[in-house]
């Protein structure tokens, strides 16, 4: 059995003390809830607020992204130790915001996992088709596009923290979800290019969550799905009673 993970992925949204006073909402409401691991990611600036409040917690704390060196002249960059230094166990890598604002590519997402993973981290990988490409019927094409390259020099060892987020783009903010069975099939393929890449057993092992309008009124549906195992949130992240109800599908 496959733990399921909720994730909130806060983008530009939240400064320290609202991100103190979201966890103060949200964790009366989670006192008992073991079921399911729950990370938060806020903006980087708010990542020490969240990792003190949430310090008795089981919440763990991500970033939202990060580059692949260590240190050194990158203006404006984060590192994964430095993420790990404050106290972070996940980081989001290759959201599509990142890839459609950022100029971040399949190549750059590799590279990033893998500095990720080296580091300690537990990367929570995104990939998704845009809706032009769903619509020319390419859906599977791009997630073995993007899940290759993004495994590529990683052993099924070192696979083994990683996580898949598939986050249809047309879906992202939009109010659309994919249905179970759309996002069914696309598990299927990114397990399967794990597969090939890691190894059956670390396959199996390996947790995909969906992304993409998820809301308290859709989470049962989606994570009741066997091949679900989680959720990446947006919009509804950003209140805590409605992330809240996420949690509790
Ligand atoms: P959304 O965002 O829940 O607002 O659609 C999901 C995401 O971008 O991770």
């Amino acid at each position: 059995m496959r733990k399921k993970l909720i994730a909130a992925n806060w983008k530009m949204h939240k400064t320290p003390e609202q991100a103190q006073s979201f966890v103060s909402a949200l964790l009366p409401h989670l006192w008992e809830h073991t079921r399911d691991e729950i990370v938060l990611c806020p903006p980087f600036l708010a990542i020490p607020a969240v990792i003190e409040a949430t310090k008795d917690s089981p919440i763990g704390v991500g970033g939202q992204d990060m580059f692949w060196e260590k240190e050194g002249a990158y203006t404006g960059a984060i590192s994964a130790p430095m993420l790990r230094a404050v106290g972070c166990s996940h980081v989001i890598i290759g959201h599509s915001e990142r890839r459609q604002y950022f100029g971040e590519t399949d190549d750059t997402v590799n590279r990033k996992l893998r500095a990720a993973l080296a580091a300690g981290l537990k990367p929570i990988v995104c990939v998704g088709e845009v809706l032009a490409e769903r619509e020319a019927g390419v859906t599977e094409d791009v997630l073995r596009r993007q899940c290759s390259i993004a495994f590529r020099e990683i052993s099924g060892g070192e696979a083994i923290p990683m996580v898949v987020a598939y986050e249809p783009v047309w879906a992202i903010g939009t109010g659309k979800t994919a249905t179970p069975e759309l996002a069914a099939e696309a598990h299927r393929t990114i397990r399967a290019v794990a597969a090939e890449a890691f190894g059956e057993g670390v396959a199996t092992q390996l947790r995909i969550l969906y992304g993409g309008s998820v809301k308290p009124d859709n989470a049962t549906l989606l994570m009741s799905q066997q091949e679900i195992d989680g959720a990446l949130v947006g919009g509804a992240s950003l209140d805590a009673k409605s992330f809240a109800a996420i949690v509790k599908w």
